[in-house]
């Protein structure tokens, strides 16, 4: 059983990484940490808590992080998920807030009183929460297992600049501090998550399960293929996160390769880009493995188990 730290700004994608998590009796999450990105801070919490619940578990804990990028604005991605969010379901009310403590604060606490190595973080929005717990307790992070996250793209360009993926454009200096961090980290880029769109009938399929969380799904998958598809031209949408998740659960499905990754935080052009050393050409050693493809039908059959599986 694989222990688990989900960092995060729901996001319907990031819903469904949570789903896909919370299905999976081999994950143990200890507890969710909400950043701002996709929509402000509280909204994450808020949004985290109300996707534990449907999903039947309560008692999930959910703490907000950082309120602001290391050293720039907040910028966020209401044109893709929405005024909430998590637009597409009509959400009750979560029966929880989220808890008060700093989920930095937590974070270190948590990995401090852990195995060391026993902890693996994921990390599905900008790396502002991650990049602070790594800067204020080097022994914390020395104990990381290893990161998973998902941002950058470099062969597909990026998503919201011509060189940049949103969680690295909203954060470049948090991401150039991950990336520099010496832990073990995988990158799930938009260069694989791209080329995975759902497929078609997913959210008839889900509709059908009778659940609702099936029905939770399908409603946001109605709402963001009305706001993705007409941007990027493409019948169904991408599942970043969710993709990110799945490395986890069968990383043998994606294939990728160990290489040395540089982010970009002065060009005013490139901003965010995510330099990849695809080739060696720099000599330098590989700071991550970078996910380039993976077997997509067989991932996304096994995904929709898991999510069969929840009420
Ligand atoms: C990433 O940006 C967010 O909008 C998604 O939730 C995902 O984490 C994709 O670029
Ligand atoms: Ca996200």
């Amino acid at each position: 059983v694989r222990s688990l730290i989900i960092d995060t700004d729901p996001g319907h994608d990031d819903a469904f990484a949570l789903f896909l998590a919370l299905a999976s009796p081999n994950i143990n999450i200890l507890g969710i940490s909400a950043i701002s990105g996709n929509i402000p801070v509280m909204a994450s919490a808020e949004n985290a808590r109300r996707v534990v619940e449907i999903a039947g578990f309560p008692e999930m804990e959910v703490r907000p992080g950082a309120v602001m990028p290391l050293m720039r604005a907040a910028r966020y991605a209401h044109d893709i998920h929405g005024k909430t969010g998590i637009d597409g379901y009509d959400w009750p009310m979560p029966a929880n807030p989220p808890l008060s403590e700093d989920s930095i604060d937590w974070m270190i606490r948590t990995l401090l009183t852990h195995p060391a190595k026993s902890v693996t973080l994921l990390a599905l929005g900008p790396l502002t929460n991650v990049a602070l717990m790594l800067r204020r307790s080097p022994a914390a992070a020395s104990r990381v297992r290893n990161i998973v996250m998902m941002g950058g793209g470099f062969f597909e360009g990026g998503n919201v600049s011509p060189a940049a993926e949103f969680n690295i454009l909203v954060d470049p200096e948090a991401a150039a501090v991950v990336f520099t961090a010496g832990v073990p980290l995988t990158v799930m880029p938009i260069d694989c998550t791209q080329s995975a769109l759902m497929p078609v009938d997913w959210k008839d399929r889900l509709a059908a399960l009778g659940t609702r969380t099936g029905d939770a799904c399908a409603g946001m998958i109605s709402f963001f293929e009305q706001h993705g598809n007409r941007k990027f031209g493409t019948r169904t949408r991408p599942l970043h996160d969710a993709l990110a998740m799945a490395w986890i659960l069968w990383p043998e499905l994606f294939s990728g390769k160990d290489c040395y990754v540089a982010i970009e935080t002065g060009s005013t052009l490139t901003l965010g880009m995510t330099v990849v050393d695809w080739w060696g050409s720099t000599g330098l050693p590989a700071n991550c493995h970078w996910v380039r493809s993976c077997a997509m039908e067989k991932i996304y059959e096994l995904m929709f188990d898991s999510l069969a599986k929840l009420p």
